[in-house]
């Protein structure tokens, strides 16, 4: 059976030499919910824009329902909807207007976009709204009216850039509840990008950590929770980094010990196969044994955080920047009005 998305050796330098997509390989299946997570600049957008056949790769294959992208462009856009980080809602229209425009793009028939435009307003909860100017929605509502967009001419695949950034959690929830519906009523394969840890955990069957345009790791969240270890340790001991060769060297020789890390804040982490409850004590007298206090203890069970952390070496909340991002997503609404 063919992928519904399919993308092979993906690689996009921008005019200036940006290399932002840098090898990536990856399929999607059918009905499939597939998250691609990573930081700003990550090459997340420049995916999804080649991908969906707005952008030309620089090298490699993308096949979209078997179809590939760039020898038959019409059949896949025909294929997909596409939701861009930056929403193309007019806020000078109504949300119905917005809808009926969209229709007429793909030719659809008066009727029809109609009866179809009902039936995504009411599946987004827009429908009481839909003759009020788009201006007067709030955030969460335009991103919905612009998934709505996305869907009026029935795609079979559906891309969602970024659909909740900036949003506030309880809208974020009612976002991925929708999200969720398309999936399980309309059998909809969907695509999304997200810089949010909990988006890419809750929704996606699998997820793609991208940084620097690579993937560097690619599974369902489970399986690269459970792929860093059952439990995590995080200690802070105190005592000079020269003291502390011992202390870690009998550490790591604890049966159940995965491995230790060392962060660029002086915390070490301690990956063990599970227990971690149990370890602790042992850990403390190792420790006490070495005549190094410890300033702080912690555990936890894996988070999709504590993955990225592993594979790249840094915190993705880093990267994140709440006021950046409510700025940025004001600035993307301001740029829809003109
Ligand atoms: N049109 C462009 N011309 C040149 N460089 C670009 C262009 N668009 C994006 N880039 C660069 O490519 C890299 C990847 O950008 P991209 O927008 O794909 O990242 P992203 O993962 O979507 O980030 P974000 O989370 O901020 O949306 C960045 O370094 C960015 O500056
Ligand atoms: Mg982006």
């Amino acid at each position: 059976m063919a992928y519904a998305i399919e993308v092979e050796g993906l690689v996009k330098v921008y005019r200036g030499g940006v290399r932002a997509v840098d090898g990536v390989s990856f399929s999607v299946e059918a009905q499939e919910i597939f998250g691609f997570l990573g930081p700003n600049g990550a090459g997340k957008s420049t995916t999804i824009k080649c991908v969906v056949g707005l952008l030309k790769p620089t090298a490699g294959t993308i096949r979209v329902q078997g179809v590939d992208v760039h020898h038959d462009p019409g059949v896949v856009k025909r294929t997909i909807g596409y939701a861009a980080q930056e929403t193309a809602v007019d806020d000078r229209l109504t949300g119905w207007e917005n809808l009926y425009l969209q229709g007429r793009f793909y030719h659809l028939p008066r009727a029809e976009i109609r009866r179809r435009g009902e039936e995504v307003l009411k599946l987004f909860g827009l429908w009481e709204r839909r003759g009020d100017l788009a201006e007067t929605y709030s955030g969460g509502m335009l991103k919905r009216l612009d998934i709505a967009c996305a869907l009026i001419h029935r795609p079979k695949i559906l891309f969602l850039d970024e659909p909740t950034l900036g949003l506030d959690v309880q809208t974020r929830k009612i976002i991925w509840e929708y999200i969720e519906r398309l999936r399980e009523e309309h059998a909809m394969t969907i695509f999304l990008t997200t810089h949010y840890m909990e988006e890419a955990d809750a929704l996606s069957d699998r997820v793609a950590i991208i940084d620097r345009g690579r993937i560097v790791a690619l599974d369902t969240p489970g399986a690269l929770k459970a792929g860093i270890g059952g439990d995590l340790i995080t200690v802070r001991f105190a005592a000079e980094d020269g003291e502390l060769e011992g202390v870690l060297s009998a550490v790591r020789a604890l049966p159940g010990v995965r491995e230790v890390k060392e962060g660029e804040d002086g915390i070490h982490r301690i990956v063990v196969e599970q227990h971690g409850d149990r370890l602790i004590p042992e850990i403390v007298a190792v420790a006490t044994r070495h005549g190094v206090g410890i300033a702080s203890v912690r555990l936890k069970r894996p988070t999709l955080d504590d993955v990225y952390l592993h594979y790249t070496g840094r915190e993705i909340r880093e990267a994140e920047g709440t006021r950046e991002e409510i700025f940025k997503s004001r600035r993307m609404q301001r740029r829809a009005r003109r």
